[in-house]
């Protein structure tokens, strides 16, 4: 289970042809597959919300119908994970995650209970604003990120599961789907530019170990804060290119951090200091919409939920690491958040335990 070993795994994954069936062999060891792979020009972000029955129910008829669940999931992972230049990543909302563990009796899964308990995977706040707007809470139980190079495999991905023999018939519904596209993709750093001009992930972390480190726990066990931002770039572009990179808190061009970045740019709002040490999470934002509506799809990973909690309080100026004057990040000057939630990404070994936990008990054959 040592990082290294993982690494050596992952390498395979990009590189070698029979990399699936050694996946199968060795599942257990692996992080669901969008988490480490580099960002796509193809994004397909998909927000589910199941019928209500189903979460709050724990006895015979629900075990069964999460087993299906989880199966499902499994499934399609593996079946388009297999695809080439395509990774298929499901995330389970806090209610769902939950109602799952109620029905599993053992202790087995006691490390997931343990992030609830613990607030490494936290519920999302209600009802947090600050000056400019706030994150309102819309909820979702699953939520699928789908990554390729074009955006046939996003579509045909995201139909497989929704329509899925176990998985359509818990549907209420679809909330969101939002196809989304890396805009001028840099070819030197491969990272794209959100709408405003800004490169987007150039302080994520590079190198495999720190990128395992910021968004993995022991289990491989990953949380995801999925936020969907209108951007208003009228407004945005009206501001002079100071004003600009003022607030984002970086140069346009060449994405340099300012010197004096002032309290209330986007990155001094989000950078989270510990001990002097820089809490690290693994951004995979992308572009999406169209002329009359556009922005960002924020997604981005880390090894607990409760990293972006102190984020989204320190952009509206609350919580532990806001400053005692309660500075505001301008970038929610010229961007509405409108959708967002928080989702655990179980590992391939925590949803093996799951599926074998929910399978009822029946007389062997033999
Ligand atoms: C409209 C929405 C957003 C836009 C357009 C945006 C854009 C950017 C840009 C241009 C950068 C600087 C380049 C880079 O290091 O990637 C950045 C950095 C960053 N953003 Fe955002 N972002 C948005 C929302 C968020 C949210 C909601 C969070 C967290 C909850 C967040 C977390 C971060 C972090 C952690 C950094 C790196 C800070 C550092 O260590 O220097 N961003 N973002």
């Amino acid at each position: 289970m040592s990082s290294l070993h993982h690494l050596h795994n992952h390498h395979h994954h990009h590189h070698a042809h029979h990399e699936n069936h050694h996946h199968h062999r060795h599942g257990e060891k692996h992080c669901q597959s969008t988490i480490l792979t580099p960002i796509s020009d193809h994004a397909c972000f998909v927000t589910i919300e199941l019928k209500d029955e189903l979460k709050s129910s724990s006895n015979g008829k629900a075990m069964k119908i999460y087993f299906k669940l989880v199966e499902a999931c499994l499934q399609i992972m593996e079946r388009w994970n297999k695809e080439k230049c395509t990774q298929f990543a499901v995330g389970f909302g806090y209610e769902l995650t939950n109602s799952i563990l109620g029905n599993i009796q053992d202790n087995s899964l006691d490390y997931v209970r343990e992030y609830m308990q613990a607030e490494i995977f936290p519920q999302y706040p209600k009802d947090l604003k600050g000056k400019f707007g706030g994150f309102p809470n819309t909820g979702g139980d699953l939520f699928l990120h789908i990554k390729s190079v074009n955006m046939d495999n996003c579509f045909r991905a995201t139909q497989d599961f929704a329509n899925h023999e176990f998985i359509s018939p818990l549907i209420k519904k679809i909330q969101d789907e939002t196809y989304a596209f890396l805009h001028r993709r840099n070819k030197k750093s491969g990272l794209g530019r959100d709408l405003s001009g800004f490169e987007d992930g150039t302080e994520n972390p590079k190198e495999m170990e720190e990128k395992i480190e910021a968004t993995l726990t022991n289990e491989k066990d990953s949380f995801l804060l999925a936020q969907k931002w209108v951007h208003n770039l009228k407004f945005f572009n009206s501001l002079s290119l100071k004003e600009q990179e003022n607030d984002i808190g970086r140069t346009k061009e060449d994405s340099i951090e300012l010197e004096n970045k002032p309290e209330t740019s986007h990155v001094a709002r989000v950078t989270l200091e510990k001990d002097g040490d820089e809490i690290e999470v693994v951004r995979q934002s992308m572009s999406f919409g169209n002329s009359s509506q556009h922005g960002l799809f924020f997604i981005s990973y880390a090894n607990s939920g409760k990293t972006f909690i102190h984020q989204l309080e320190s952009m509206v100026g609350k919580g532990e690491y806001a400053t005692p004057q309660g500075h505001n990040d301008h970038i929610m000057r010229f961007s509405t958040n409108i959708l967002g939630s928080l989702y655990f990404i179980p590992s391939i070994g925590t949803l093996l335990k799951m599926r074998e936990k929910l399978t009822s008990y029946r007389p062997s054959r033999l």
